[in-house]
């Protein structure tokens, strides 16, 4: 969508809050020993808390409330009171929620307790690049310029990107115009970011693999080839100068 009024800006806020709130509470309660499900549940209430629901439930009957994804899973990882997880798990815990009809998404990978030097690399990457990427982010880019600035920066610090996932328009609903925001430079994609927009801009960085594929429970996505895949996703407003982060309630300062 496009904001157009105070009203819309505000209802935005209140998402984006809302689901930054959640994923900064949930990374904080994660422990080892938990189960993925243990750790869905927290969440859902603090969802519940702002009056918001999880959005991939809402939207596409996802089963589960937050995705969250260990090791070699990516991304869409299914809530589960079987998967337990474990110290120095590479852990991926995705929001998206709606709230008064307003959606926000804010996701971030983290290794669970003890440092693991070569994936905590990888998750730093992931993060960096994408406070990077929003510093690029203003009226009339091209998107294929932006996906060409991530993939650079992920290749000068030794990584790839995932070419089949990405970035998406959102605010009306979970993804929206412009459906893709891909981490490379996609030469067919001749859009531009326009003031106003809402996106949710995400990277998906790799330490070998190029494509993402759907593993057999129908929503769980694996690197193809193996590997390990950091992600780190906030939702902003497109301005003529540095972009609106909504979901900046982790502490991280943009502007
Ligand atoms: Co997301
Ligand atoms: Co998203």
């Amino acid at each position: 969508m496009s904001v157009e009024t105070a009203a819309e800006l505000a209802g935005l806020r209140a998402a984006g809050y809302a689901v930054a709130k959640t994923l900064e509470m949930m990374r904080a309660y994660a422990k080892a020993g938990m189960s993925t499900l243990e750790l869905d549940e927290y969440g859902r209430g603090i969802l519940d808390s702002f009056g918001a629901q999880s959005a991939p439930y809402h939207d596409y009957g996802f089963p589960g409330c937050t995705c969250i994804s260990v090791n070699e899973e990516v991304c869409h990882g299914i809530p589960s009171a079987t998967k337990v997880l474990r110290e120095g798990d590479l852990v991926n815990i995705d929001v998206s929620a709606v709230l008064n009809g307003y959606y926000g998404d804010n996701g971030g990978s983290f290794i669970l307790g003890e440092d693991r030097q070569e994936l905590q690399q990888l998750v730093q990457a992931s993060e960096d690049i994408l406070r990077l990427a929003i510093g690029q982010v203003r009226h009339r880019l091209q998107i294929s310029e932006l996906g060409g600035f991530i993939e650079k920066e992920a290749k000068a610090r030794g990584f790839r990107v995932i070419r089949n996932l990405c970035g998406h328009g959102i605010g009306r609903r979970l993804h929206e115009d412009p459906q893709e925001i891909p981490c490379f430079r996609d030469r067919y994609n001749r859009d531009r970011l326009q003031k106003g927009h809402v996106i949710a801009l995400e990277t998906f960085i790799s330490t070998r693999a190029r494509m993402a594929e759907e593993t057999n429970d129908g929503w769980t996505m694996t690197a193809r080839g193996g590997g390990f895949v950091a992600q780190h996703e906030h939702t902003l407003i497109v301005t003529d100068a540095a972009p609106i982060v909504l979901t900046a309630a982790n502490g991280i300062a943009y502007q």
